[in-house]
């Protein structure tokens, strides 16, 4: 499993590690839809996909399931993991660590993870934007649904860079303000394709887009260099 910096300890509370710096528990707000953990599956799949995106919750888990089941014995980080939905498509010899800041939203998980067989996993209540695992950890990040809910994506990408092995990868779908052909509001902050390239390039991971268009879901992988 990953190793935390050595300033931080952590308490398990309901099978979710909580963080301790310096002796001092971190708590988070938790997101808006922590509460509503029971429909927040029904809700993406009948209102946010078809009516705010304008696309289909069904090819985006086809597009996932087609991105993650080569996926084998590898140590996988999930930013902003929710409810879990990513897990289905992995494959239950990877190791799974995911991080979120909403509770109710990640003890849903835990119970996908436990009813899908995976052995090893850990779910921490942290910030993407600060993670508590030690440089080069992982060999896989991904992150769903989610770069457009932090405070920067740029204080991700950099957290990403650190924690990936050096031939590590970083997979990735966001809402972009060049495909909302709807014109919904998405929340958040929406940044374009060309940013976000920009942002991967300051990081030295060369990012690749996959052709897939659902809504205005950018899907893309972003590669890791020493
Ligand atoms: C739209 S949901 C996506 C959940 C999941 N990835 C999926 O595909 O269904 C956005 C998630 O971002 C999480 N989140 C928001 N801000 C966060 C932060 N700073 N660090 C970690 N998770 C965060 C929320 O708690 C929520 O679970």
């Amino acid at each position: 499993m990953e190793t935390l910096k050595p300033e931080i300890s952590v308490v398990n509370r309901n099978g979710l590690q909580y963080i301790k710096k310096q002796g001092k528990l971190i708590q988070y707000n938790p997101w808006l839809g922590n509460h509503f953990g029971f429909i927040y599956d029904t809700m993406m799949k009948h209102e946010v996909f078809p009516k705010t995106f304008g696309g289909s919750i069904e090819k985006h888990y086809s597009i996932l399931n087609r991105l993650l089941s080569d996926v084998h014995q590898q140590h996988v980080l999930e930013l902003a993991t929710g409810t879990g939905s990513v897990i289905q498509f992995l494959a239950n010899d990877n190791q799974y660590t995911g991080v979120d800041v909403s509770p109710d939203l990640l003890k849903r998980a835990g119970k996908r993870l436990r009813s899908s067989g995976f052995t090893e996993t850990k779910l921490y209540i942290v910030s993407a934007d600060d993670l508590p695992f030690q440089d080069q950890q992982f060999d896989l990040c991904l992150c769903i649904l989610a770069l457009n809910f932090f405070t920067t994506a740029e204080a991700v990408i950099k957290e990403v860079k650190r924690v990936l092995i050096p031939t590590g990868s970083f997979i990735c779908c966001v809402p972009i303000p060049e495909r909302n052909r709807l014109n919904k509001m998405i929340n958040g902050t929406l940044y374009p394709e060309k940013e976000l390239r920009r942002l991967c390039q300051n990081y030295n991971l060369s990012m690749q887009s996959y052709p897939d268009e659902n809504g205005p879901l950018l899907y893309f992988k972003a590669e890791n260099h020493a």
